[in-house]
């Protein structure tokens, strides 16, 4: 039997920080309601000109190098985003190009902020049906692009960024506790477009368009659902939440992240939280956090991490990985 496991995490954020006060001098906020409705301080945002495949590039690198991996290592190449840089081709192919990985296979998955939990079950699928041995998988935004800069409701929650875990496949005879991608769940209900959604596209209005938000439907809809999706994630791998080592949720209030971690009656520092700095970074945000977890020392060897997200369409979705 075939596990994927994670052999190196990667990050990129842009060097331009914006503060709630300096959103603030632009849109009718403050500081003290962003920070007290969302946990949110300040975000990063791309420089002009700087793209999702340039910020992916970066993170890419940085994931292939901690896992002693080359770009033509990889059998696969996936990134997750809602922000490419061009309606085709794939953003990553065009990583792919930049890293100069000639081999293998690459294409992009879209389901907004669930995006990195939807690649990670595509990538360990391909994994454990053989068909792959090595695969990347990238989250990469540039949320910064599709805001409406004058809509304060929306543009204080999102940022840009990367993140990117390289998955090994590593045969594990039917040892439960073996370290990898132990399950991953999917979900989505398209009933709740209006809720979250971009009004623009190639196909109806030949324009970029910007994100437009229900922010009180989404959020009640996000403990419910990410709560639901973390319960069927510990059943199938008969767990309970005193067992989760690490919770990496998907950043996008803390008020939700608070919740969901309360309801699991989870330790507040057994949960992951980059928000306060990197804002709704959408497909970026867990493996971002990721990445800073391990770097800093708190998630290592054998912790069990439950990862969770959830974001528009509506996808949701939960993984869980023996690290
Ligand atoms: N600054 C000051 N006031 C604001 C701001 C702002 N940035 N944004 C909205 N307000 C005002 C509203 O206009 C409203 O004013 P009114 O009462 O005079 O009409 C008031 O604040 C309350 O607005 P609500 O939308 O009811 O505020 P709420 O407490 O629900 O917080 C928020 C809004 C933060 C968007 C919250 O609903 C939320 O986080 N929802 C989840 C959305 C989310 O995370 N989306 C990300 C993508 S999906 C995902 O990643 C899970």
């Amino acid at each position: 039997m075939k596990r994927s496991q994670v052999a190196g995490c990667g990050g990129y954020l842009p060097a331009r920080v914006m503060t709630n006060a300096e959103l603030a001098r632009t849109v009718d906020t403050s500081d003290e309601w962003i920070v007290q409705r969302t946990g949110i301080r300040e975000r990063r945002i791309a420089a002009e000109g700087e793209t999702t495949a340039d910020l992916g590039q970066h993170a890419a690198e940085v994931a292939l190098a901690k896992a002693g991996l080359s770009a033509n290592d990889l059998d696969l190449l996936i990134c997750a985003t809602a922000t490419p840089d061009e309606t085709f081709p794939a953003t990553a192919t065009m990583i792919q190009a930049r890293l100069g990985m000639t081999r293998g296979a690459a294409f992009d998955v879209q389901a907004v902020c669930s995006g990195f939990v939807y690649a990670l079950a595509v990538a360990d699928n391909f994994i454990k049906a053989g068909q792959a041995n090595r695969v990347l998988v990238i989250g990469a935004e540039t949320f910064s692009r599709i805001l409406d800069w004058n809509d304060r409701s929306t543009c204080v929650l999102f940022g840009d960024g990367a993140g990117a875990v390289a998955l090994e496949a590593k045969d594990v005879n039917g040892a439960a506790d073996a370290r990898g991608v132990l399950s991953t769940h999917l979900y989505s209900d398209g009933r709740h477009h209006d809720a979250l959604y971009v009004d623009g596209g190639p196909s109806s209005t030949q324009t970029v368009g910007h994100l437009r938000m229900q922010g009180r439907e989404v959020f009640r809809h996000a403990v419910t659902r990410m709560s639901e999706a973390i319960d069927d994630a510990l059943d199938a791998n008969d767990l309970t939440p005193g067992d989760i080592d690490w919770l990496v949720p998907h950043q996008a209030n803390m008020r939700i992240i608070d919740a969901i971690g309360r309801r699991l009656n989870m330790p507040q520092e057994r949960v992951v939280v980059t928000l306060d700095r990197h804002a709704n970074t959408s497909a970026a945000s867990i493996p971002l956090a990721l990445y800073e977890a391990v770097e800093d020392g708190r998630i290592t060897e054998g912790d069990l991490v439950v990862l969770e997200g959830m974001g528009g369409g509506f996808t949701w979705g939960s993984a869980v990985v023996r690290w």
